[in-house]
């Protein structure tokens, strides 16, 4: 027996071949039928999820993130359970659920209905909203994970300044707003100039430009920051690196500006500076509830529902195509 209706609206991306031989994505809209869901113990009446970088590759070609065709995408996704056969969950709960094979290797947040296993389910804490849980989405979840793990390794507002790449973004924004609000005095690289005000808005103590920061550079520069958290990746984690302090790490989680990384071992051993790889997708569920429960206390943003622009699924075109090019301004949510 199943709770979801036989039939109900989703956004499809599908790999389909021209004549000639060349591959492309058809997306949008369509009738989907509940026998295509995949199995799970949780059936979720979606009301939210969002938009990520990764949703963005999800609907391209050459993306390299969807593993099936064709795919509901949509990372991650919040709403209320009509029916579990997991005694954990009941009817009516406000769930979340983001990472795993979630819109990559298995249909994801954008539709109207999902089935997820109970596993991969998060519980909703009261103080967070469907929509503040995917205006934080995996983005903001991943900020908070670096931010954890920098302060679990020793990092506190005291050290000194910290550095947070492509703050305009949903990883970036978030890590400097979680940060500010903390106490540290933390700086914003970003390649958008008239960013400037709203990043200050979330708490940067100081702007630096894009090429500051991408920049080519001797295999160490003066010691500047206490710790960084960087989801730009090829471009700015070599500067990052080279002008960490003595000890101070980095948190490291994406790839925006390309996966290569270009620098020398003198920080690792010189200056003991450690590189923090941050995976969300994998991370453990009860270490996930965690960082849940902290987003809707201690690492709650101030500005959380601020700078969110609203979508639907009949208008995640435009916002899919402007993430891949580089135009985040916040983060977008999807009113499914
Ligand atoms: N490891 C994980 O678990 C995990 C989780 C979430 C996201 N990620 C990854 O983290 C990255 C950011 O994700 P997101 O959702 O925050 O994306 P986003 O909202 O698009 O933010 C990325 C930001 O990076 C900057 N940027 C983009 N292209 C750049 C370039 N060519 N050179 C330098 N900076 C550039 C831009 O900020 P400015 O203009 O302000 O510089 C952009 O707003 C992606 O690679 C994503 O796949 C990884």
């Amino acid at each position: 027996m199943t709770a979801i209706p036989a039939t109900f609206r989703a956004y499809v991306a599908e790999k389909v071949q021209d004549a000639d031989g060349t591959a492309r994505i058809e997306r949008g809209v369509r009738e989907f039928a509940e026998t295509d869901l995949p199995p799970g113990e949780v059936e979720i009446r979606v009301a939210w999820s969002s938009v990520n970088y990764k949703d963005g590759l999800a609907t391209t070609v050459d993306g390299k993130v969807a593993r099936v065709s064709p795919i509901i995408p949509g990372i991650d996704l919040a709403g209320e359970v009509v029916a579990s056969s997991d005694p954990v969950f009941s009817p009516g709960q406000s769930v979340l659920a983001h990472g795993y094979d979630i819109g990559v290797a298995r249909h994801g947040g954008y539709t109207e209905y999902q089935r997820i296993p109970a596993e991969w389910v998060v519980p909703l804490d009261s103080r967070l909203t469907a929509r503040d849980a995917m205006a934080i989405g995996t983005a903001g979840f991943t900020a908070a994970m670096s931010v954890v793990a920098l302060e679990d390794r020793g990092l506190k507002p005291s050290d000194g300044p910290v550095l947070v790449t492509g703050a305009s973004g949903g990883v970036g924004g978030t890590a400097l707003a979680i940060l500010a609000d903390r106490g540290y005095e933390v700086w914003a690289a970003t390649g958008k100039p008239d960013e400037a005000d709203r990043l200050q808005g979330l708490g940067a103590a100081g702007i630096l430009t894009r090429d500051e920061v991408t920049a080519a550079g001797k295999p160490l520069e003066s010691e500047r920051w206490a710790g960084a958290v960087d989801a730009v990746g090829a471009a700015t984690l070599p500067y990052v690196l080279r002008t960490l302090r003595t000890g101070a790490a980095v948190a490291a989680s994406g790839n925006a500006s390309g996966p290569k990384l270009d620098t020398t071992v003198f920080p690792f051993i010189l200056r003991g500076v450690a590189l923090l790889g941050m995976d969300s997708v994998n991370q453990p569920i009860d270490r996930r509830r965690a960082i849940w429960d902290r987003l809707a206390t201690d690492l709650r943003p101030r500005s959380l529902g601020d700078h969110v622009t609203e979508v639907t699924l009949d208008s995640l075109d435009d916002a899919l195509d402007a993430i891949l090019a580089g135009e985040a301004r916040g983060r977008w949510v999807v009113r499914v």
